[in-house]
């Protein structure tokens, strides 16, 4: 099968397995369980749970235990769009094609969505220690889950780009920022599909580095996206980082030497996950087809 055949078919496998855990929209709370769902069932491009089962096939997993994992991996980038997109964050009303879950529902209820989101990750997850004999790795996966979105990880990153909305950053900051924001959550999925498969320290080590330049090259190509982009491909608004005053890459170091920083990173995260000795073919192509990605 050719790559974006492949990408195609893998992204329905995605969609499939994150249905089948969405909570269900009934009871007092159904309100904030669509709001939930809303921005979950609005699609995206999946490329985190999408990673994450990748990276567990590339070191010889075969268990269902992973489909959880997916599911929560989509819940937490999720409720972090949600929130991203917030009035008093970015201050954004389009997501993926549609009106953002606060303009839909209200500022509270959007709130609300993403915390429970959030939450309901981590009961899903728990889900995965029914599926398999090797409890131990589930325990590992969640605890570096919860430490990439937390305050050392995508939590840590979202706080600090807010605070420095309308200030001038140097590249230090800038990089901190985005390795934080964004390329937690993406380490998060390699590194915890390769944990869960059985994978060595060292190679789950390895995917972590790999996720840590996918990242930081999607944060820069996000940044560039959002000054030369099509609002309709990209399903969100552009020059949304201009309206917020805040210190881009492009900003930084104009649009040429951001997409030539992009492809650098990406061909050595291929060549990371090529040396860490999983059958990662799959994710190296992934990786190299980000560069001239238009959403
Ligand atoms: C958007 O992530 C937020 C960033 C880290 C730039 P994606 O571009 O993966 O968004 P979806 O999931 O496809 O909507
Ligand atoms: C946010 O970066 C990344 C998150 C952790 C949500 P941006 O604010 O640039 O993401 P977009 O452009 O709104 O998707
Ligand atoms: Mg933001
Ligand atoms: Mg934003
Ligand atoms: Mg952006």
């Amino acid at each position: 099968m050719n790559f974006s055949k492949e990408l195609l078919a893998e992204t329905e496998y995605v969609n499939r397995v994150i249905a089948k855990y969405l909570p269900a929209e009934e009871g007092f709370q159904k309100t904030v369980i669509s709001a939930m769902n809303y921005s979950m069932k609005a699609g995206g491009k999946r490329l985190r749970p999408l990673m994450m089962y990748k990276s567990y096939l590339a070191f010889g997993g075969d268990e269902a235990v992973i489909e959880p994992f997916m599911a929560a991996m989509e819940m937490i980038h999720t409720h972090s769009l949600i929130h991203d997109d917030l009035p008093a964050l970015d201050n954004d009303d389009y997501r993926r094609g549609r009106l953002t879950t606060h303009k839909v529902y209200g500022e509270a209820m959007g709130i609300l969505a993403g915390d429970a989101l959030l939450n309901y990750a981590y009961e899903v997850m728990l889900q995965a220690f029914d599926m398999t004999e090797y409890k131990e790795r589930v325990v590992r996966a969640m605890r570096l889950i919860s430490s990439k979105t937390g305050i050392y990880g995508m939590l840590g990153g979202q706080c600090t780009d807010v605070e420095n909305d309308g200030r001038p950053l140097d590249e230090a900051l800038l990089n901190f920022i985005h390795i934080h924001k964004t390329s937690a959550l993406i380490e998060a999925p390699l590194a915890a599909g390769a944990i869960l498969a059985g994978a060595s320290e060292e190679q789950a080590e390895q995917m972590e580095q790999a996720g840590r330049r996918i990242g930081l090259a999607f944060q820069i190509t996000d940044d560039i996206l959002d000054v030369t982009g099509d609002e309709k491909t990209l399903g969100k608004p552009v020059h949304s980082d201009e309206k917020n005053g805040k210190t881009t890459y492009v900003v930084l170091k104009g649009l040429k030497k951001s997409r030539q920083t992009a492809e650098a990173l990406l061909r050595e995260a291929s060549d990371i996950m090529t040396a860490s000795g999983g059958s990662t073919e799959f994710l190296c192509l992934l990786a190299e087809s980000l560069t001239g990605r238009r959403k």
